[in-house]
């Protein structure tokens, strides 16, 4: 019985681990608001369904983030490059990269931006997290509010990536849930029925070898 509530306890702390994105819709909304700030400047993501997105976190969505209103030519003319849409980027770089580049920016007087990175080498980016860093320093911020900006950001472009596992992740609780519940009927069933003649007839044989 023992390693039966053992295996059923190992369920639900599994099912809980996987409904972490689920159960975290204030740390999208705080993503969504940091993006909103520091990233829908310069990226889009194109693909994001503002319906959807109001749906599943909510609350009025302040513009449209599927748009960058960055000029192509300006942005040549300052970066090199167009900043790449992020709609995507969650499933083709994972979040501990994203996570690791965002925290990779050091300061660099040769870069045009004074900012370089550790992942991305003369990366084009400036580091838009620098005022926060300041504000550290300087002691309006903390640390943890600098890291929980950048980890919110990433969880929202995880679930930008595929908004759809949101919903797979509430389903899952309820699945692991019913399988608890069967494979206890199971058991109680097992016993009551099979277990219980097995023991008669086990019984029985011992008695009867010499
Ligand atoms: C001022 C414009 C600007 C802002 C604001 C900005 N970025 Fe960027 N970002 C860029 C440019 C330009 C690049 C291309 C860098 C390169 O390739 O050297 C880039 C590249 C990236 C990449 C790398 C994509 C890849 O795979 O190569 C990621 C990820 C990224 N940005 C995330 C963010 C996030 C998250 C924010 C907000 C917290 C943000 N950026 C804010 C301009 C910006």
């Amino acid at each position: 019985m023992n390693r039966f509530f053992f295996v059923l306890l190992f369920m639900i702390v599994f099912s809980s681990s996987y409904g972490w994105m689920g159960r975290n819709i204030t740390l999208l909304q705080h993503g969504e608001r940091v993006f909103e700030t520091y990233c829908s400047g310069c990226h889009a993501l194109e693909y994001l369904n503002l319906e959807r997105m109001q749906r599943d976190l909510g609350g009025p969505v302040g513009h449209d983030l599927s748009q960058v209103s960055l000029p192509k030519s300006d942005a040549i003319h300052w970066f090199g490059r167009m900043p790449p849409d992020l709609s995507l980027i969650a499933r083709v770089r994972g979040a501990s990269w994203l996570s690791a580049y965002l925290k990779g920016f050091y300061a660099d007087a040769h870069r045009p931006f004074g900012a370089n990175n550790t992942l991305i080498p003369n990366v084009a980016m400036p580091n838009v997290f620098a005022p926060m860093t300041d504000d550290v320093r300087i002691g309006v911020l903390r640390q943890q509010d600098v890291d929980a900006a950048i980890h919110d950001v990433v969880l929202f472009l995880v679930y930008v990536a595929e908004p759809a596992a949101l919903e797979r992740y509430r389903m899952g609780g309820f699945v692991i849930l019913w399988l608890c519940f069967m494979v206890l009927f199971l058991r109680l069933w097992i016993k009551s029925h099979i277990f219980k003649h097995e023991t008669v007839k086990c019984g029985k044989i011992l008695t009867c070898d010499p």
